[in-house]
């Protein structure tokens, strides 16, 4: 929903400022968005997309900025060169005036924990700014701690966009609550029509509902009288470093993220990351097992993908990674036992 409106917002905002052809908006591969008829389109995952239907004519691709599966013989900063190249043709096949927003995660959930290439983010929103195309954030996962920050936006990747969509940590999940947040420069424009007949409005059946946004409120305080954001930033780096030495197991090809946003890739080859074939269901597997040992890590086809509360502690770091250790194990022994894996 909060996508959803982020984009009525945009076509509404271009069309007050006389620019009524500025509504197509740039996505990328591998993006996830939601589930709405719109938001699935911004949704770049091709799972998503099985057997549906989808809002034609509106989202335009570009590509993931996955370094780990960057172009064979490319650095990672020829990568970021080439993603950049990537979306400036973009712009100039589909035409800046045909275009209003650009969005992004800033670090990709649902699709892999993907974190950009150094300065991505940065240059992508100049590439933005210099053809008049908006920015929104998607920081549905990324807002309210699990970076160590309310936004990761300005604070971890130093861009201020034009929207910033939130959800999830706004409330710790307690109570459903989501929220489109505008700069006031868009606020200005949208709060006074100026078209012909044009009016803002935006609301659902439960926009604002105060028990959501009590819980919501009573989050925040605690968030901020807890320093959550602080033991997020504090604790983090010993998160990513712990988890990172699961890279000696044969089976993980690499270990990355941010703070209290990780994933572990798994892959049958870690010099060529070949994959093993979907139906070993290797994420799964791994799952399973942790389970077992009393540990939840998300199985999403070959990825571990671990978002944990943002008050673990460097004890329970060490017995994460223990048993996140175990389980990968047992998953290596169980592979090559049935011989569908030679180490
Ligand atoms: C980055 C991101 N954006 C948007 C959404 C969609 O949120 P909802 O499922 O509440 O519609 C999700 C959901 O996981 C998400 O991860």
């Amino acid at each position: 929903m909060a996508n959803d409106s982020a984009i009525r917002f945009v076509h509404f905002y271009w069309n007050q400022k006389g620019r009524p052809t500025k509504k197509k908006v740039i996505s990328r591969v591998d993006a996830y968005h939601g589930q709405t008829y719109l938001s699935a389109a911004l949704t770049g995952i091709a799972f998503d997309k099985i057997g549906f239907d989808e809002a034609d004519g509106i989202v335009e691709y570009v590509a993931c900025p996955y370094p780990y599966r960057r172009p064979e013989g490319m650095s990672v900063e020829e990568f970021c060169d080439w993603l950049i190249e990537d979306l400036e043709k973009k712009i100039e096949d589909v035409g800046a005036e045909n275009i209003g927003a650009f969005i992004a995660e800033p670090i990709m959930g649902a699709g892999g924990v993907i974190v950009p290439p150094e300065g991505y983010h940065k240059r992508t929103l100049e590439v933005c700014k210099a053809n008049e195309i908006l920015y929104i954030s998607d920081e549905v996962v990324t807002g309210f701690g699990r970076l160590g920050h309310y936004f990761a936006s300005e604070a971890v990747f130093d861009i201020v966009p034009d929207i910033i969509t939130s959800a999830k940590g706004i409330s710790s999940g307690y109570q459903p609550l989501s929220a489109t947040i505008i700069s006031q420069e868009m606020y200005d424009v949208l709060s006074v029509p100026q078209a012909d007949g044009a009016m803002f409005t935006t609301g659902f059946t439960y926009s604002g509902h105060p028990v959501c946004c009590a819980a919501g409120i009573k989050n925040i305080e605690i968030i901020d009288e807890e320093d959550i954001c602080g033991h997020v930033r504090k604790v983090g780096p010993y998160f990513e470093e712990k988890l990172g030495e699961l890279n000696d197991l044969p089976l993980v090809g690499e270990v990355r993220g941010k703070c209290f946003m990780m994933c572990v890739e798994n892959v049958a080859n870690k010099e060529t990351k070949e994959l093993l074939p979907p139906e070993v269901n290797v994420g799964g597997r791994i799952a399973n097992h942790a389970q077992k040992n009393g540990l939840i890590v998300r199985p999403i086809g070959h990825l571990n993908v671990m978002s944990p509360p943002l008050i673990m502690t460097t004890e329970q770091i060490d017995e994460f990674v223990d048993i996140l250790r175990g389980a990968i194990e047992a998953t290596q022994d169980d592979l090559v036992r049935e011989g569908v894996w030679n180490g």
